[in-house]
């Protein structure tokens, strides 16, 4: 059940190279995004090694381990050698054993799932995940020059090793084991299944490592088992390379050892257009740290010259992963619209601006939200948005800055809950017969409405019914009128990937959708009457934007907001919103606190009672603690 909004800890460690400055420009434009976060700096990266001998200090680790999750800007690792010589003198020679901080972080904090999204930036045309194992594989520490024993024993017979002779043969082992294969699969599982993907992609190279992928496979068909609705298949590491470039539409979530994960993710970001672009997360069962593919690019350092969008969606990343999935939606529509306008962009992406010019634009980018603080500012400078920002100022009882606050409440709220707030209300607000095309959405946006008319078929073409898109203000809710039609489309894959590349929080289609299964590949939240492959675009053409739709006896206005989820659709007043919320949380606080009274031993009829279960809105109130 979602929990409101409390204050959480990030330990913010910047690191090395451009590490700290793109850190810096990330923070700076997001401070207008309010976040309820409190920020701790801390050291890590080789000045810590350097001067004190541990790149990652205890200080650090206790910093770690106080805080919710953690935002590292990047590190800079050298080779064997240099790492002994750039020691103070006074620690040379002192058997230091150096090991990347990136790695120590993700063995010893067990966060054994790397997510790296790869998506397209300009105009939605792929979005898929490479999941990177993170704690063994390559990368587990086994990797020895000079042998002995059993492993010299292991390769004695190779005619290379014979001819080498102990000392001159080098070994890395490339553990795989049950317990880290199986919580890997099950969390690229979960992952598809959370973003509506219907590919899982195991990335091997089973025709080589013959029985180290077979043990790979094995699992795989076991585990897929758990996950009927999910299609599998085994792809050779190289054929991968060669399909995230020419098709990388085709993927949904790539599962992948540590090694060819780490290569395949700045391929992955070479796809999306460079390193700059590129975001990940480090995820465990009790613990997580967010930091771009990119390292230290330490020939680019104190320039002023790295793009700030890789750690810009990283920010994001992290927002998402603390429940903070609203304002992380905003970063990346900001960071989208800035990136594909090209005209305040890094060397990477073909312009000349810097690293805090392009962090302040999409600052700026933020400001100009619907959700922002000033909408009526952001009206007047942005005609395209005037309709939609102006009658969201107008019609909101909530006003000014309560009524962004109140958007992003109420995505955090199951429709359950908001449902039972507007019948203790007496207000209608289900949209009836709209249901979830993509599942495991959860999304709720201002609305932006958009009206069809049939026409009679002229024969003279396709009417470009839909090119209000263009105009649809990030953060938006679309909300289409083609009279609850099921005998024509009014939505497909191509208005999904301009829709999200405007930042539209999703779509409720009073009629019908195609594409259904590139929707969900893409992971976008569509609630539609019904489904059908017929094109509407000579049957149907746009009668109106920005006019009040009334589906059953529910009527929708520009502004109203629109939650919705696996449950179906519903609209919420502008003016009610604030009291909706309230009321909602109240009913989540409620159940939750008969639930755990349940758990503890309670009779189910005492708890409801206890609790107030007749009326859950009057129940405890959001943040007091009683919940
Ligand atoms: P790198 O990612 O630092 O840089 C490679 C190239 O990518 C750069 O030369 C630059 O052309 C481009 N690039 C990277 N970040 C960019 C940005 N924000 N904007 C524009 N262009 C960008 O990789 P590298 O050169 O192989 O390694 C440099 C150092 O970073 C090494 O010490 C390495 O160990 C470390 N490293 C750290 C991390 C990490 O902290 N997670 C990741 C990779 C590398
Ligand atoms: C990455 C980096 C790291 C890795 C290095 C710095 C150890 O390249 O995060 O992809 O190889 O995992
Ligand atoms: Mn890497």
């Amino acid at each position: 059940m979602p929990t409101p909004p409390t204050t959480k800890s990030v330990a913010v460690l910047p690191g090395d190279g451009i590490g700290p400055e793109v850190v810096d420009a990330a923070l700076a434009a997001v401070e207008r995004l309010d976040l309820p976060l409190d920020l701790r700096f801390g050291d890590i990266g080789w000045d810590c090694w350097r001067q004190e001998g541990d790149p990652v200090p205890q200080r650090t680790w206790k910093l770690l381990e106080e805080t919710d999750t953690c935002l590292l800007g990047a590190i800079t690792s050298k080779p064997l050698r240099e790492t002994e010589d750039e020691l103070v003198p006074e620690l040379r020679g002192t058997g230091l054993h150096y090991v990347s901080p990136v790695i120590q972080l993700r063995q010893r904090l067990g966060l054994y799932a790397n997510i790296r999204p790869v998506t397209d930036l300009d105009d939605g045309r792929f979005d898929f995940t490479v999941i990177r194992e993170n704690t063994e594989g390559l990368y587990a520490g086994l990797d020895l020059h000079g042998l002995d024993g059993a492993l010299w024993e292991a390769v004695r017979h190779h005619p290379n090793a014979a001819a080498s002779g102990p000392e001159h043969t080098s070994v890395t082992l490339r553990l795989q084991t049950r317990f880290g294969i199986d919580r890997l699969l099950r969390f690229g599982f979960e992952h598809a299944r959370a973003r509506g993907k219907s590919l899982l992609t195991l990335v091997d190279k089973p025709m080589v490592l013959r029985n180290s992928s077979n043990h790979l496979r094995e699992r795989l068909e076991l585990i897929a088992g758990e996950y009927p609705g999910i299609e599998t298949e085994i792809l050779n590491v190289d054929a991968v390379a060669l399909w995230m470039v020419r098709r990388p539409e085709r993927f949904g979530v790539l599962v992948a050892e540590n090694m060819f994960g780490d290569i395949l993710s700045d391929l992955g970001a070479g796809v999306m257009g460079g390193l700059g672009l590129a975001p990940s997360g480090n995820i465990g069962d009790h613990g997580s740290y967010f930091e771009p593919v990119h390292g230290s690019a330490p020939s680019m350092a104190g320039q002023d010259r790295a793009n700030p969008m890789a750690m810009l969606l990283t920010v994001a990343q992290l927002l998402d992963h603390l429940g903070l999935t609203v304002p992380g939606e905003e970063l990346r529509a900001a960071v989208r619209g800035v990136a594909r306008a090209r005209t305040t962009v890094t060397y990477d992406l073909g312009g000349t601006a810097g690293t805090r010019e392009v962090a302040g634009a999409v600052a700026g980018a933020l400001a100009e939200a619907p959700r922002s603080a000033a909408p009526r500012a952001a009206a007047a400078r942005d005609a395209a948005a005037r309709s939609a920002a102006a009658s969201v100022d107008g019609a909101a009882g909530d006003g000014g800055t309560a009524a962004d606050e109140v958007v992003d409440r109420l995505a955090r709220l199951d429709t359950a809950s908001v449902s039972d707030a507007l019948d203790s209300l007496g207000l209608p607000g289900v949209l009836a017969g709209l249901a979830a095309r993509v599942p495991g959405a959860r999304t709720a946006g201002r609305a932006y409405t958009v009206t069809y008319r049939p026409v009679e078929d002229t024969g003279s073409g396709f009417r470009n019914a839909a090119n209000y898109l263009d105009e649809v203000p990030a953060g938006s809710f679309v909300v289409v009128d083609n009279g609850g039609s099921t005998d024509c489309t009014n939505w497909g894959s191509l208005l999904t990937a301009v829709a999200r590349s405007r930042g539209a929080r999703g779509t409720a289609l009073f009629g019908s959708a195609r594409d259904i299964a590139e929707i969900r590949a893409a992971g976008y939240p569509l609630f539609s009457t019904g489904v059908t492959m017929v094109s509407g675009k000579n049957r149907v053409e746009l009668a109106a934007t920005g006019r009040d739709i009334t589906i059953g006896e529910v009527t929708i206005r520009p502004g109203d907001v629109v939650v919705a989820d696996d449950n179906g659709v519903l609209v919420v007043p502008a003016g009610r919103a604030a009291e909706v919320a309230d009321r909602a949380e109240r009913v989540e606080a409620t159940e939750a606190a008969i639930a755990r009274a349940v758990a503890d031993g309670t009779r189910l009829d005492e708890a409801r009672r206890t609790f107030g279960y007749a009326k859950p809105w009057e129940g405890p109130a959001r943040g007091t603690g009683d919940a």
